[in-house]
């Protein structure tokens, strides 16, 4: 059973993006507005039975229903606004991700948990040490997210077909992401060969600051992080040992300790098999330290 806590907008459609590539049997969505997860299920399930697909979607109030949960994706809280950075909001994000995970330990303790709610990095951190669970069952979402924007900024630069695009951003999913220019490529072709240097660093910089835009456009973002969390799911579900770059708890890895933040990692069905290490040059490591500083201060500020 894969629980979904937080039915709002990314909630809900992670639900559809789960349901429709059949991830589970069933799936549950828990909310503390009274109508809004049983109404988001009832929509859904319509869906779902005029597609002859037989996944059962519930809604709910109550924590206790998650009991049995193999996956929890908590993406409970609040957005940020136009002009927010997703660091302004770690105060209220804090108790309420907080109090959510407390449940999860009372009623899924043997599950694994993929945060969503930002700040990603701090609230993973927070994750990792309420639930007390293994670092490799926590896992947040945020730098697959990234690599999507990064993907289309490639494909709209080359005009070559996205299938054939791969990329990589890791570290903070914040105001200092890494997107890996040199670990992304065409089919191999590393971007250098197929881009001016001037272009590839415009769009590093637009993948950094997109999701603003998209906020001051549309007020959120929803399909591309509902996406990105069902391709988490799936290569745990479907044990595919896929490298995706998640948030998760560093014990010397890149050099560093005591921090969440995003890394590439295997991911299959005990969650995080391994972490990747990647070579980073000077500059990469800049960046990198940078996401690390500020997710620490941020983890320092925060009381739990
Ligand atoms: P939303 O406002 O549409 O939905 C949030 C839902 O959480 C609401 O329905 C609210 O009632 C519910 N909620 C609040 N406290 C709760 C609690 N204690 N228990 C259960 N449910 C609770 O917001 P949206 O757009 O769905 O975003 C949710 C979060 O996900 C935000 O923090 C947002 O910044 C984050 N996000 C993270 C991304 C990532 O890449 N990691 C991408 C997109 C959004």
């Amino acid at each position: 059973m894969i629980t979904i806590i937080g039915a709002g907008k990314v909630g809900g459609e992670a639900a559809l993006f789960a349901a429709l590539k059949k991830l589970s049997d069933e799936i549950l969505l828990l909310d503390i507005i009274e109508g809004l997860p049983q109404g988001e299920a009832m929509d859904l399930n319509h869906m779902l039975s005029e597609q002859g697909i037989d996944v059962n979607i519930r809604g709910s109030n109550d924590y206790s229903e998650m009991k049995g949960s193999d996956i929890v994706v908590v993406v409970a809280g609040s957005g940020r606004k136009p002009g927010m950075t997703r660091m302004d909001l770690l105060k209220i994000n804090t108790s309420i991700v907080k109090g959510v995970v407390e449940n999860i330990k009372k009623f899924a303790e043997n599950s694994m948990i993929i945060p969503v709610t930002n700040p990603l990095d701090p609230m993973t951190y927070l994750t990792y040490k309420v639930s007390g669970l293994e670092k490799s069952r926590v896992f947040g979402m945020g730098n697959m997210l990234d690599l999507s924007r990064f993907k289309q900024f490639i494909h709209q630069a080359t005009g070559y077909s996205r299938d054939s695009i791969q990329a990589l951003v890791i570290g903070e999913h914040g105001e200092n992401m890494l997107p890996l220019a040199r670990y992304s490529s065409v089919s191999g072709i590393p971007l250098s060969s197929l881009l001016p240097k001037q272009k590839i660093e415009e769009i590093v910089r637009d993948t950094r600051q997109v999701a603003a835009k998209v906020i001051e456009l549309k007020g959120a973002t929803v399909h591309a992080p509902a996406n990105a969390i069902s391709s988490i799911i799936e290569a745990v579900v479907k044990d595919t040992k896929e490298v995706i770059p998640i948030a998760t708890y560093l014990d010397g890895e890149y050099g560093y300790n005591d921090v969440s933040i995003g890394v590439p990692a295997v991911i299959g069905r005990n969650g995080v098999e391994k972490i990747v290490e990647v070579e980073l040059d000077s500059d990469e490591k800049g960046w990198f330290r940078k996401g690390v500083d500020s997710v620490k201060n941020a983890i320092s500020s925060m009381e739990f």
